[in-house]
C-alpha cells in the first residue's frame, strides 16, 4: 500500500517535496482532483508517472506551478513558457491562483517528456494551500514545477479523496508513492483548460470557471475545441468511468425507467435532483441543487455507487447553463 501522510504536518509536506526532488511520486491533493506528481524538469520521474496511470505517453500532463510575489506571473511562468500571448496574461490575473490550466507556448528546453511532445506545456497555478506549500517546499529543492495528471488510472474516475488515490494505486509500496492527505478536494472536478498557444482562445475542457467568465476576462471570444486541438485524454469521448454502466436520462424518463424495473433493482443506482418513486432495493441518491455542490461529491458519489456493485447507474442529465457544463461533460464522458 502507498504511504499516506496528514497534510497538515509541515513534516509530512517536507518529506513529499523530498520524493518530488528525489525523482519519486508523490499523491497531491488540490482544489480541484488529487494529482499524482512529480518533478516536471526530471524526465524519468514524468515516465513514472504514464507507468503507474498506464496512459499513453503522447497525453501531455499540465505542470503545476506555486505563484511569484507579488502577483508576478511573468515571472511565475518564465521557467516553462517561451511566450505569452497579450490575451493570457488577464486570465492569469482573473483566475489564478485556481482551477483554470493555460496552454502556453513551451521553451524548447524544457519539461519535453511532461508536454507529451507538443511544442506547447499546460501551466496551472492552484489555490489550494496544501499545494502551494508543497510547490514552494519542492521548489526549495530545485523542483522548478511539478507535472500531475488526475492520480486514476487512465480512462478511470478521478479521485476527490486520499483514499481514492491509495485505492487506484493500492499495488504501489509505500517507497514507491506518498500520499499527502488534504482531505476532500473542495472544487471536485478538473480544471477548465484553455488553449492560449494558437492565437486566440481555445476551450479545450469545461469546468468550474465558465466560458462567460473567461471572456469577460479577457474581452475574447471562446472558440470550441476543433480536430486541430491536440489528443487529450481528459477529453476523450470515454473517460471518467466506474466499472458499472452509466446511462444519462431525463427526470421523467427516469421514473418511466423505474416504475417497470423488475427483480434487477438491486443492479440500479440512481443519482437524480428530481424526488422519485423506486422500488425497494433502487439505491436513490439526491444529487444537490446547485452546480458547485453536485461537481464538489460528483466523482466521490459515482465511486461509492460503483463500489456497492451495481450494475447500472442513472443518473439526471443535468440542467442547461453554462454553471452545469463541467459537471455535464463529465457525466457524458463516464457514460460513453
Ligand atoms: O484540475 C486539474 O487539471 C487536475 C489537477 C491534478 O491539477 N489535473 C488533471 O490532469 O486533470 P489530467 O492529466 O488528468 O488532464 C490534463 C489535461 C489532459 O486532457 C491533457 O491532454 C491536457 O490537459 N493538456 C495538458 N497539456 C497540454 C498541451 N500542451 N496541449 C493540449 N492539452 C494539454
Ligand atoms: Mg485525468
Amino acid at each position: 500500500m502507498p504511504l499516506t501522510l496528514p497534510a497538515g504536518d509541515p513534516a509530512a509536506i517536507e518529506a513529499a517535496a523530498h520524493r518530488l526532488a528525489a525523482g519519486g511520486l508523490v499523491g497531491m491533493p488540490t482544489e480541484t482532483v488529487y494529482g499524482l506528481a512529480a518533478d516536471a524538469g526530471n524526465a524519468s520521474a514524468v515516465r513514472a508517472i504514464f507507468e503507474a496511470k498506464g496512459r499513453p505517453s503522447d497525453h501531455p500532463l499540465i505542470v503545476h506551478i506555486p505563484p511569484a510575489e507579488g502577483g508576478d506571473w511573468r515571472a511565475a511562468v518564465a521557467p516553462f513558457v517561451r511566450e505569452v500571448p497579450d490575451f493570457a496574461w488577464p486570465l492569469m490575473r482573473a483566475f489564478w491562483p485556481g482551477p483554470l490550466t493555460l496552454i502556453l507556448p513551451r521553451r524548447p528546453e524544457v519539461a519535453a517528456v511532461a508536454a507529451g511532445g507538443q511544442d506547447s506545456v499546460g501551466i496551472r497555478c492552484p489555490s489550494h494551500p496544501v499545494t502551494q506549500a508543497l510547490l514552494r517546499a519542492a521548489r526549495a529543492h530545485g523542483v522548478m514545477g511539478v507535472a500531475a495528471p488526475s492520480a486514476n488510472r487512465f480512462g478511470r474516475v478521478s479521485p476527490t479523496t486520499a483514499a481514492h488515490v491509495a485505492g487506484e494505486f493500492a499495488d504501489l509500496s509505500g517507497e514507491r508513492l506518498l500520499i499527502l492527505d488534504g482531505g476532500a478536494c473542495p472544487v471536485g472536478i478538473e480544471s477548465t483548460i484553455v488553449d492560449c498557444s494558437r492565437g486566440s482562445p481555445v476551450l479545450l475542457r469545461p469546468g468550474m470557471i465558465t466560458p462567460q467568465r473567461i471572456e469577460a476576462a479577457c474581452g475574447q471570444p471562446l472558440r470550441a475545441r476543433d480536430e486541430a486541438a491536440p489528443r487529450a485524454s481528459g477529453t476523450l469521448e470515454s473517460h471518467y468511468a466506474p466499472r458499472a454502466k452509466v446511462r444519462l436520462m431525463s427526470g421523467p424518463q427516469l421514473q418511466a425507467a423505474l416504475d417497470v424495473l423488475g427483480v434487477d433493482a438491486r443492479a440500479v443506482a440512481v443519482y437524480a435532483r428530481t424526488a422519485l418513486k423506486a422500488a425497494r432495493g433502487v439505491q436513490l441518491r439526491r444529487m444537490p441543487e446547485g452546480a458547485d455542490q453536485a461537481a464538489q461529491e460528483l466523482f466521490a458519489v459515482l465511486r461509492e455507487l460503483d463500489e456497492t456493485g451495481v450494475r447500472l447507474i442513472w443518473v439526471e442529465t443535468p440542467p442547461d447553463g453554462a454553471d452545469w457544463d463541467g459537471v455535464r461533460d463529465r457525466l457524458q464522458r463516464a457514460a460513453a
